[in-house]
């Protein structure tokens, strides 16, 4: 089977994605509109891009029902700053209740029963129940059209890393304890840890 873009809807597009790119890392991530009112929801276009400077980015796309803007991508255009909270298996079904379409203004902390703790270095709330935030500034934003399948990447700079005690060991962190999740295609999720192994390298670099 080949398939060019061209010529498939950006549905059938989005499912070749999805298919192909997994598992995907959840950044769960919390921001605030120009009110102060908190938002949370989950983005699994998510990556790391650099460790000094430290960048993430992830990409919110537009609104399939009705080509507005996601919320977490407003608020950040407002106030430059958002945390990506890591998510860990014991609060998925919360992660996947935040994805539901709220009104703006929705605080979905409240919705999912989460908690909020002060963020350190940007004015917005973590989720407590995480075990890892990375607390971000915009660093850079590119849209990439604004119609139904289009996307925009967010690019942000680690301003601060906070970590449960239990889970820093030898300046690592200790994957087993956080026990991350990853996103398959539709509803599918996957547990990190169910099936690892590990592979050595006789050439092994300082990158480990
Ligand atoms: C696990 C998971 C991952 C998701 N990843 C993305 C994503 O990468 N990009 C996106 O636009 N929507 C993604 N969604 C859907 C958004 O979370 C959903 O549209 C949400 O309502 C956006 O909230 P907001 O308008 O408050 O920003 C994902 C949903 C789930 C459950």
């Amino acid at each position: 089977m080949q398939i060019e873009p061209r010529d498939i809807s950006w549905q059938d597009a989005y499912k070749l994605l999805v298919g192909s790119v997994l598992p995907r890392p959840i950044a769960f991530v919390s921001t605030v509109d120009e009110e102060g009112r908190a938002n949370l929801a989950p983005f699994s276009f998510f990556t790391c891009i650099s460790a000094n400077p430290m960048l993430i980015c992830f990409a919110p796309m537009v609104r399939g029902s009705d080509g507005a803007k996601k919320d977490t991508l407003r608020n950040i255009e407002k106030t430059k700053e958002f945390i990506i909270n890591i998510v860990s298996d014991d609060i998925i079904s919360q992660v996947n209740e935040c994805a539901t379409e709220y009104s703006p203004g929705v605080d979905e902390f409240t919705i999912a029963g989460l908690g909020k703790e002060a963020g350190q270095k940007v004015k917005i709330p973590r989720v407590q129940e995480c075990k890892i935030h990375l607390e971000c500034k915009l660093h850079e934003l590119h849209h990439y059209g604004s119609h139904p399948g289009s996307g925009s990447l967010v690019v942000g700079r680690v301003v601060l890393v906070s970590v449960a005690d239990n889970l820093y060991e030898d300046g690592k962190i200790n994957t087993s304890k956080l026990k991350p999740v990853g996103r398959l295609a539709g509803h599918a999720y996957t547990r990190a840890n169910s099936d690892t192994f590990i592979l050595t390298r006789s050439n092994i670099s300082k990158e480990k």
